[in-house]
């Protein structure tokens, strides 16, 4: 049986990446996550005690660490999740988005590199480094990013992952480390924090809180079941071709006042408010993000041809199964909202 590294995986998208692949049976998983506020243990409470997953708690700068784990379960891959990822932190203190996303990956190439020298046998061995389509910048109405579309990303989240997918590029080309780069669009689903838009609307909107929309709400997002992107990072780093770049995406683009307001109906049938109103009238049109990119559009034609990968979930299907997921999973919600999930890291609970 395979051995992956999973980096990140108590996060959003890594979480759920891990539990799709141990629910296939075909894969071990390690899985290095720092736990910072992002990372959350009861993510992954029903695989925890799984016989092919394994915790560590650690930094993906920590090149000691990472060089110990790799000479001890001699992966076959590493996938590498592991970033600060949400853009209004980073506009508030780009710090930890330097510290993590780009001196964290330098750290692990560098250990990655030595590792990948002294294996004997090569053939199998692959890192996979997941990217954002937000280091290609922001599209007018017209458009769409492909893999060749220049770099020009606008905030530090952006630039900071722009400059780790450089050094991956780097390590492939000057030391042919056997890389594969993916740069997915807006991820939603089960387990995201209730910073990133759709969660915070559906949170919000059932705590009776405002539902703020930046700007005028115009601003366009190509949003993707996160199982799908799971899906897709599969297929990449199983059969992926070395040293290129996927673009992941799904089908719809929709602007933020469209999202916010189907996941508004939603709410209004599925957990209706007390009152018989709807929670539209909880919407607030509030000041704008610093250097907000005003579209992403994303072409994923290179993926679909030649690894066969295509989104399959409709935004309406997706969405509802989400605010479904939120609606069901009410205690989750609640211990990240009062702050307890945080305990367990210390041993507290
Ligand atoms: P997330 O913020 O939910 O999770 C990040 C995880 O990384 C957390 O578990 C955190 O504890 C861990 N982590 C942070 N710093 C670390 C470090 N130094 N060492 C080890 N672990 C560390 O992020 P996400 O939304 O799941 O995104 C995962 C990856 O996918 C990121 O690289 C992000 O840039 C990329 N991405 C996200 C989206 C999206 O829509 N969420 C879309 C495209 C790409
Ligand atoms: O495109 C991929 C990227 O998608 C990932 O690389 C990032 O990690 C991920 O966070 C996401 O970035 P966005 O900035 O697009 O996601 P966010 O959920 O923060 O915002 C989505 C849109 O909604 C964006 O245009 C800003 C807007 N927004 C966001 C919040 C939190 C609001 O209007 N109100 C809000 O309260």
């Amino acid at each position: 049986m395979k051995l992956w590294i999973v980096t990140g995986g108590c996060g959003f998208i890594g979480s759920n990446f891990i539990r799709y692949m141990i629910q296939t049976g075909s894969v071990r998983i390690v899985n290095l996550d720092k736990l910072t506020y992002a990372g959350n243990l009861d993510s992954l409470a029903d695989v925890s005690k799984h016989p092919n997953y394994v915790f560590i708690k650690g930094d993906i700068g920590d090149r000691a660490l990472v060089t110990s784990l790799l000479k001890k379960y001699r992966p076959d891959g590493i996938i590498n999740f592991a970033a600060e990822s949400h853009v209004d932190r980073s506009i508030d203190r780009p710090d930890d988005f330097i510290h993590t996303n780009i001196l964290g990956t330098f750290e692990l190439l560098e250990a990655i590199r030595s590792y990948w020298s002294e294996l004997d046998i090569k053939d199998n061995f692959r890192f996979l480094h997941v990217s954002t389509d937000e280091v290609y910048g922001s599209l007018g109405n017209e458009g769409y990013f492909t893999e060749n579309t220049p770099y020009a990303p606008n905030s530090p989240y952006s630039a900071s992952k722009a400059a780790a997918d450089h050094l991956v590029r780097a390590y492939h080309k000057t030391y042919n480390l056997p890389t594969l780069t993916t740069k997915c669009s807006n991820n939603y689903g089960p387990f995201q924090f209730p910073e990133k838009l759709i969660p915070l609307i559906i949170l919000n909107a059932l705590d009776h809180k405002l539902l703020p929309i930046y700007g005028d709400g115009q601003n366009i997002r190509n949003w993707l079941y996160v199982l799908e992107h799971c899906e897709a990072i599969k297929i990449v780093i199983e059969r992926g071709q070395l040293g290129e770049t996927y673009n992941v995406g799904g089908k719809q683009e929709k602007s933020n006042l469209e999202v916010v307001n189907n996941v508004c109906e939603l709410l209004d049938e599925m957990s209706p408010r007390v009152d018989g109103r709807s929670y539209r009238q909880q919407i607030a049109f509030v000041k704008d993000r610093p250097g907000h990119d005003r579209r992403y559009g994303i072409d994923y034609s290179k993926i679909k041809t030649q690894l066969g990968w295509e989104s399959q979930e409709t935004f309406e299907s997706g969405l509802r199964k989400t605010v479904q997921w939120y609606l069901d999973n009410r205690e989750w919600c609640q211990r990240v909202i009062d702050g307890s999930y945080q305990r367990q890291r210390h041993g507290l609970t």
